[in-house]
């Protein structure tokens, strides 16, 4: 098929790569100039495992413009721009307002839309009323609402081998499923049709649901360090069950990146726009951003006094394997310590700090970020920092103490080196 891509971002990149490996014609557009030539050159602008060598692999049925006039020859057109937080929790729809100006005055011949950016329930009820009113034809098209669930880090991995592909349909529309089983002819997961606004609520309810669980596991994490439990034993134990599951129970320095924090906000707003009050939404949210005040607590009642302490952070990113520090609660915690007076050396094998702060200097390697620090702190789950040679580590490290902010360490490897281990609670 011939498919045209709007938006180069990590899901309309990632969509791209794959729909043209999976043998369609593809044609990617950003209104982002620098994108575009990077992406003529070959190059990704973000860090996102296997996408680079997908889309150089796949470069004879793929294309990167600016151009609009692509979208004439598309039977498909995927919507993946942008959808930011707006200051009141709802959600910043200029850019897909800006594409649907840009569809209407376009689109001469029939079209399935698929919105695959994120938006609240109702919107794409919304686009086809405004396609309509901007003049063009019902019959010239069908909107599609197809949210996606890849997680950055292994977002080619996840468009492979997704564990749903949802499909939210116009009432009368009984041709677009059939349109949507030949995009991903190739792909095999479960369908689950249902309705546009259907569609867009499974969307934010996956993440939702994911976010409890994260805030849940932190919330235990407060209790066992009261009763002098091992969180991680709490989440073994109870993840064991099939009703739960072991995924998405890390207690740690909370969740970030541009999906969770924005997508729940947005959810909390759409049910206040129709008088629900969305209590675990609220509550979900004010145990996330009251973990960073549990940690930061933590690490002062060892280091106290703060001011002029050197801090060795690892990580900066949201998560591991992206250099995406949207909402990254790593990089909240530096912000935090060099508040408080602290000298941070801080590390991440991709992330950039994304922007200066005082006292804080990012180095090339675990190795420099340790050199005489009092403390190092473990705020992004990376492979790398799991195994590091602790003997070495405290060799370095003018203090002692380890603090795990994603329980990610082998406690038992940290304390057997003469350092000392503070996990989340891991009393
Ligand atoms: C986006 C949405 O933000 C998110 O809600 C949804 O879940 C998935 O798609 P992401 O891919 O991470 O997430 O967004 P981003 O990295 O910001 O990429 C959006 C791209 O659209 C950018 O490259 C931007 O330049 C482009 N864009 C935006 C356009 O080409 N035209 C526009 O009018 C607006
Ligand atoms: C998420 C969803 O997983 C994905 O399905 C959706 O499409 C987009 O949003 P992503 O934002 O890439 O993906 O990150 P994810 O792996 O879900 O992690 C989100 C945050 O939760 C990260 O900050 C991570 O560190 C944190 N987390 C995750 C925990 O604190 N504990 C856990 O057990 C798991």
């Amino acid at each position: 098929m011939n498919i045209c891509i709007i938006g180069a971002g990590y899901v309309g990149l990632t969509t791209a790569a794959v729909l043209a490996e999976l043998g369609h014609e593809v044609h990617c557009i950003d209104h982002d100039e620098w994108k575009i030539r990077l992406l003529n050159n070959g190059e990704v602008p973000f860090y996102e495992p296997g996408l680079e060598e997908l889309i150089a692999k796949n470069d004879n049925y793929l294309t990167f413009s600016g151009r609009w006039d692509d979208i004439k020859r598309a039977a498909v057109v995927v919507i993946c721009v942008g959808t930011p937080p707006r200051p009141d929790g709802g959600t910043d729809l200029r850019y897909i307002e800006a594409v649907l100006d840009r569809l209407a005055t376009t689109i001469k011949s029939y079209k399935t839309i698929v919105t695959k950016s994120t938006v609240p329930p109702g919107t794409n009820e919304w686009m086809r009323a405004e396609l309509i009113r901007k003049g063009v034809k019902p019959q010239l098209f069908r909107i599609v609402s197809n949210p996606e669930f890849l997680r950055e880090g292994s977002a080619v991995y996840d468009m492979f081998h997704p564990d749903k592909i949802v499909v939210g349909l116009e009432p009368d529309d009984d041709q677009s499923l059939a349109v949507m089983q030949a995009v991903y002819a190739g792909i095999n997961a479960p369908y689950l049709t249902t309705s546009l606004t259907g569609a867009e609520l499974i969307k934010y309810a996956a993440n939702a649901f994911l976010a409890t669980k994260i805030s849940f596991i932190n919330e235990m994490a407060r209790i066992c360090d009261a009763f002098a439990v091992d969180v991680n034993d709490i989440a073994r134990g109870i993840g064991l069950d099939p009703r739960i599951g072991p995924h998405f129970l890390r207690a740690g320095l909370g969740y970030g990146g541009s999906c969770f924090p924005k997508d729940i906000k947005a959810l909390e707003h759409a049910a206040r726009s129709r008088q629900v009050e969305p209590h675990l939404l609220k509550a979900v949210q004010t145990i996330n951003a009251t973990q960073l005040d549990v940690c930061f607590q933590k690490l002062n009642e060892q280091l106290a006094p703060l001011t002029d302490k050197k801090i060795a952070v690892l990580g900066i990113s949201f998560k591991p394997n992206t250099d995406d520090t949207r909402f990254s609660p790593a990089e909240a915690l530096i912000r935090r310590l060099s508040e408080n007076g602290c000298t941070v050396a801080a590390y991440d094998p991709k992330a950039t700090l994304s922007e200066p702060l005082t006292r804080v200097t990012q180095v090339q390697s675990v190795h420099e970020a340790i050199q005489g620090a009092d403390g190092l702190v473990i705020a992004t789950d990376w492979d790398e920092f799991r195994t590091l040679d602790w003997g070495q580590v405290k060799a370095a490290m003018n203090g002692t103490l380890v603090f795990d902010g994603r329980n990610c360490l082998d406690r038992h490897a940290v304390e057997q080196s003469g350092l000392r281990y503070m996990g989340v609670g891991r009393p």
